[in-house]
């Protein structure tokens, strides 16, 4: 995959060219494209957003992404774009959550799309305010099938077997401990490579956010300064490859979380050249740089935002995207792990590597916790204890490892899979805090 070129930088306006001299010398709807191509924009914002905000992206193509066939229904009963508490999809509890792997029993014939299924979310589509957690397991690749979603922007989190993300506007190559985000709208399709032997007893895995409202972006940084947590100039972008043929495709758009799907004759990637700042890119999650106490005191785990999704409140996200990544510990007289807390947010985490630092065992690569809204918790009995009395001197943690969390203002509502049908709901994790004794002595 190293042939693969990228653009580096987050949220510039990138062009890239596939031929040479496609590109508009004027404007972006020229009377004729070079070559033969049609002008198509893609909007990310609403036209009117301030312009800081604004986002949308020309492509310019062999067709135009309205030369198909009538959509139709498509068959996957399995996402959800609706959290209403009552309904029978849902299964809401305020209980402490923690799941074994979630990777699926699938068959031979399960693509990225297929493979997709809700854990959780808030809100609904339609108004575009909300979020959903879903995962994916994977036995093949897409193929000559396509996807969009018009409900909202996906953060994919692989966490076994790498992903061969093909765009509208180019490759992203996407192995584990790296993310990609697909925005709204944006056509692509999830293949893999053959030499990871992709299959129904080698399944690809991995967690994905679907943010409703808005985009991600990078937190600011405040007092920190210029540098630091996820630099810009480490995200990357796809450059324009085109295919042009003459094949038949199936494309499917996830709309009101329904599935809807329709035929054309022709490769939905062929997108000569682009310009513009909504374009998906990745991020390797090893190049975050972590910041944290040099005196004492534990800070709050907002140290750790890769990527943030505004609600209208400031400083309240639809999604943090948070990393725990290994790093030193180094604070005096401070309880090192997190601290016991309840939170006006609600915390889904997963692990991708390793061992996390605020649990002894049970969350595991593949596994998932969920701590909604004011429910209390933090580090298990054998933890507390360890870390109450380690001597404090500067210890690395999570050496080879890589948890996250999606943290939301959201109150998420748990569905009737993640609660019932997965099977891997650990009945027994409230026990993970019943061994804290009283150590008071009056
Ligand atoms: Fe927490």
């Amino acid at each position: 995959m190293s042939q693969i070129k990228y653009q580096r930088g987050f949220g510039n306006h990138f062009t890239s060219e596939a031929k040479p001299d496609t590109l508009p010398k004027f404007g972006h709807s020229p009377q004729k494209v070079n070559h033969g191509l049609y002008a198509e924009q893609l909007s990310g914002t609403a036209f009117t957003a301030p312009r800081a905000k604004n986002q949308r992206a020309w492509l310019y193509r062999i067709r135009p992404s309205v030369n198909h066939e009538p959509f139709r229904s498509y068959e996957q009963n399995r996402v959800l774009g609706s959290f209403h508490a009552h309904s029978p999809d849902i299964h809401a509890t305020p209980q402490q959550l923690r799941w074994d792997p979630l990777v699926e029993n699938v068959g031979a014939d399960v693509d990225f799309v297929d493979g997709m299924v809700t854990l959780a979310g808030a809100g609904d589509t339609q108004l575009k305010n909300g979020i959903a957690i879903h995962t994916y397991t994977a036995s093949k690749s897409m193929g000559r099938r396509s996807f969009y979603n018009s409900d909202g922007d996906l953060l994919i989190v692989p966490q076994r077997v790498p992903l061969l993300l093909r765009t509208e506007f180019g490759l992203l190559h996407v192995p584990p401990l790296h993310i990609a985000v697909v925005q709204r709208g944006i056509k692509f399709s999830v293949d893999f490579d053959p030499a990871d032997s992709v299959s129904a007893s080698n399944p690809a895995f991995g967690y994905i956010c679907e943010t409703f409202k808005g985009h991600f972006e990078l937190p600011d940084l405040g007092p920190i300064g210029a540098n630091g947590l996820a630099n810009p100039e480490d995200f990357e972008t796809p450059t324009a490859l085109y295919e042009d043929a003459s094949e038949d495709w199936t494309v499917i758009n996830k709309f009101m979380g329904r599935f809807f799907c329709y035929n054309q004759s022709h490769s939905p990637y062929d997108v000569v050249a682009f310009s513009g700042n909504y374009i998906p890119y990745r991020y390797d999650l090893t190049k975050f740089n972590t910041i944290g106490s040099i005196s004492y005191d534990h800070p709050d785990p907002s140290i750790f935002t890769v990527l943030t999704c505004p609600t209208d409140t400031h400083g309240t996200a639809v999604c943090d995207f948070v990393i725990f990544p290994p790093r030193w510990l180094v604070a005096d007289d401070t309880f090192r792990p997190p601290y016991f807390h309840r939170n006006c947010m609600s915390e889904f985490m997963g692990n991708i590597v390793g061992v996390y630092d605020a649990k002894a065992t049970g969350f595991v690569p593949g596994g998932a916790s969920l701590h909604n809204m004011n429910s209390a918790h933090g580090p298990d009995a054998e933890t507390f204890e360890k870390a109450s009395n380690a001597p404090l001197k500067p210890a690395k943690v999570g050496e080879g490892s890589m948890s996250f969390m999606f943290e939301s203002a959201y109150q998420l509502a748990t569905t009737k899979y993640a609660i019932e049908e997965s099977g891997k709901v650990q009945q027994d994790y409230w026990k993970a805090w019943a061994d804290l004794k009283k150590n008071f002595q009056g």
